[in-house]
């Protein structure tokens, strides 16, 4: 099945899924290119993503653009989604309960996608893949788990709290195609016996 079937699939049940919780919100599946290398995973829509039902689309995602652009990359090349697919009302954390229903649906995409990196953007996203990492001490460090190559960076949310996060934000960014290159290197790598 191609990956674009795949995702409608996906997406199809998770719409029937009544067990859901969250569902007085619009679901915000997810967007972006299928054959991408970075899929980036967020925490869970805001308003003006429950609004346009798509992921990065208000403040964050505007810093998102403009730091994609700056390591020479555009929207249409990644892969955009969150855990949490429904918006939490009033903006709040998604609750524990939350991150775990909708959890088995992240799964699914990412498998289907199949990216070579994976960006998770804040605490929530990361601890998915890496339930004892520190945000202020791992972001910007590559990591393997499940079988996928994780690489936490600040939420773009936080990034623009302090000047200091937002630094290390850019910085984490700019070093995201030698990580990608890193990647690559140690998928390729020959098998050896030693
Ligand atoms: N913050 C997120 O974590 N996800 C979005 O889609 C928007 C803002």
């Amino acid at each position: 099945m191609e990956k674009r079937d795949a995702l409608q699939k996906l997406e199809r049940e998770l719409i029937n899924d009544m067990s859901l919780p969250l569902r007085e919100a619009n679901l915000v599946f997810g967007e972006g290119n299928t054959n991408c290398k970075i899929l980036f995973i967020g925490e869970a829509p805001g308003q003006k993503e429950d609004e346009l039902r798509r992921p990065f689309v208000g403040r964050s995602g505007q810093l998102l653009n403009k730091m994609l652009e700056e390591i020479g990359l555009k929207r249409e090349d990644v892969y955009i989604t969150n855990i949490v697919k429904r918006r939490p009302p009033g903006n709040r954390d998604p609750l524990p309960h939350e991150i775990e229903a909708y959890k088995p649906y992240l799964t699914r995409q990412i498998e289907i996608i199949k990216p070579t990196i994976v960006v998770t953007l804040g605490r929530f996203s990361m601890n998915y893949f890496l339930p004892e990492a520190k945000i202020s001490r791992d972001q910007g460090r590559l990591f393997r788990a499940n079988g996928f190559f994780i690489y936490p960076i600040y939420h773009p949310a936080a990034a623009m709290r302090g000047n200091s996060m937002m630094a290390e934000f850019r910085e984490s960014f700019e070093k995201l195609p030698k990580a990608i290159a890193r990647c690559e290197g140690l998928l390729h790598k020959p098998a050896t016996n030693d």
